[in-house]
């Protein structure tokens, strides 16, 4: 077991019609001139920005407004995100959405107190001295954005895509509203479950430290979300599915499932960056395609992680060999993202890279992590090239 930090500073307001309380969780944590940040317009079409605007003009708080965010959301959008928040002295940012308006609230934020190109801290040049407050309102269970230290942006020019974490950029607090998350796309709920899985495995996946308090609240956190990720598929609008997805979602990115191991491996999120980068695809589905070969690429490595996962997540019979009990675990998580419809492999992703795509991938990647990275395996650039090789 190793040292830790466990810092979850987010005021969590989680039910029924809480976004009503908008107004008053901006004011107590000293808003007065709000940007109100979303993304494609879903939350015009589902009548939330009009609630919140509606609360916002009721409690004679003022606010600018900004849409646009994207899917693997974009520097240029920052850009003007912070040139209209000094123009119109904002001092509060209110994200509305998913993953995406949110790290794109937090690079706004940076940028706005933060002196010279907000570019620089996602490029690994400088770290940050602060961030503008923010607050949340959740419409996708899946990021973690809502309580996580991270945000991910991707830079036109290259198409590079890099996320940077500090406490600063923390949400002041997030309204976690499960019926918000009704209105999605089937294939973004199982994208959604996906990335919130896959945060916590990231987590367990490890050669170092791990406690057995972590792994518990980790295989509870893992076997809730893919009982309910089935319920959702069939039933969509399961009040009590949608609601311990979503807070599965906060806890699987908040920290709490990594107290005590070695800071985790990460690498099928920072091989996935790259996919979302070059390809716009979705961050969980990318996550799915990616996931059984670098498992297949890493499991003797770190087998008695894999077959625990195997008997305590996946539930699959613990006889055989170590390696045989790993291995069925892995097909079993694979047979579950065909369940609910997400792909395994890139083909199945809908991209097909060329041989000098791979390779650049591989190398942003490495580029991406510093030369090498991985805790179930210390993966280099080389070790990259195979996996996306593998996962064609
Ligand atoms: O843009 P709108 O119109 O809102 O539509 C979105 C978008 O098309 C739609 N949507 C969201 N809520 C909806 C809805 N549609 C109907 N009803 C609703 N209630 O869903 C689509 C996807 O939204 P997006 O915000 O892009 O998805 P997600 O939350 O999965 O965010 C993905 C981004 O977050 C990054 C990913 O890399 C990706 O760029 N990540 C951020 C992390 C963090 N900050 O901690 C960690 C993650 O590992 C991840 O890397
Ligand atoms: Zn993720």
């Amino acid at each position: 077991m190793f040292d830790f930090n466990y810092y979850t500073p987010t005021k969590v307001v989680f039910g029924k019609n809480k976004d009503g309380q908008v107004a008053d969780l901006i004011k107590e944590f000293g808003g007065t001139k709000v940007l109100i940040h979303y993304g494609g317009g879903s939350v015009i079409r589902s009548g939330l920005l009009k609630r919140v605007t509606d609360k916002l003009d009721e409690a004679g708080i003022k606010y600018v407004t900004l849409g646009g965010a994207v899917p693997n959301p974009r520097l240029s959008l920052v850009y003007e995100g912070i040139e209209l928040c000094k123009k119109d002295n904002v001092d509060f940012i209110l994200a509305v959405g998913g993953g995406s308006a949110i790290d794109s609230a937090k690079a706004i934020g940076y940028g706005v107190v933060n002196e010279g190109d907000v570019w620089d801290l996602y490029d690994y040049k400088k770290q940050a001295t602060g961030c503008l407050s923010l607050g949340v309102i959740l419409t996708l269970a899946a990021t973690g954005s809502e309580m996580s230290d991270s945000s991910v942006i991707t830079k036109e020019e290259g198409l590079v895509k890099r996320g940077y974490s500090s406490d600063y950029c923390r949400p002041k607090f997030s309204i976690l509203e499960p019926e918000l998350t009704m209105t999605l796309p089937d294939y973004q709920t199982a994208c959604g479950c996906t990335d919130i899985m896959m945060h916590t495995m990231e987590r367990y996946f490890t050669n170092g430290g791990n406690m057995e308090i972590t792994d518990a609240l980790a295989e509870g956190l893992l076997k809730t979300v893919k009982k309910n990720a089935i319920i959702l598929r069939d039933d969509p609008n399961n009040y009590d599915a949608r609601a311990e997805v979503m807070w599965a979602g906060s806890l699987s990115h908040n920290g709490l499932t990594g107290c005590g191991n070695d800071g985790g491996d990460w690498m099928t999120h920072k091989l996935e960056h790259e996919l979302g980068g070059l390809y716009d695809v979705a961050h969980g589905a990318g996550l799915a395609a990616i996931w059984g070969t670098w498992a297949r690429y890493v499991y003797k490595d770190c087998l008695p992680r894999f077959k625990k996962f195997a008997i305590n997540v996946m539930e699959v019979e613990a006889t055989g060999s170590d390696e045989q009990i790993a291995l069925r675990g892995i097909e079993a998580m694979e047979d579950f993202y065909r369940s609910i419809n997400m792909p395994t492999n890139l083909r199945e992703l809908g991209v097909n890279p060329t041989e000098e795509e791979l390779v650049d991938m591989a190398h942003k990647c490495a580029v991406g992590v510093g030369g090498a990275k991985g805790s179930a395996k210390l993966l280099n650039e080389e070790d990259m090239l195979a996996i996306y090789r593998a996962s064609v």
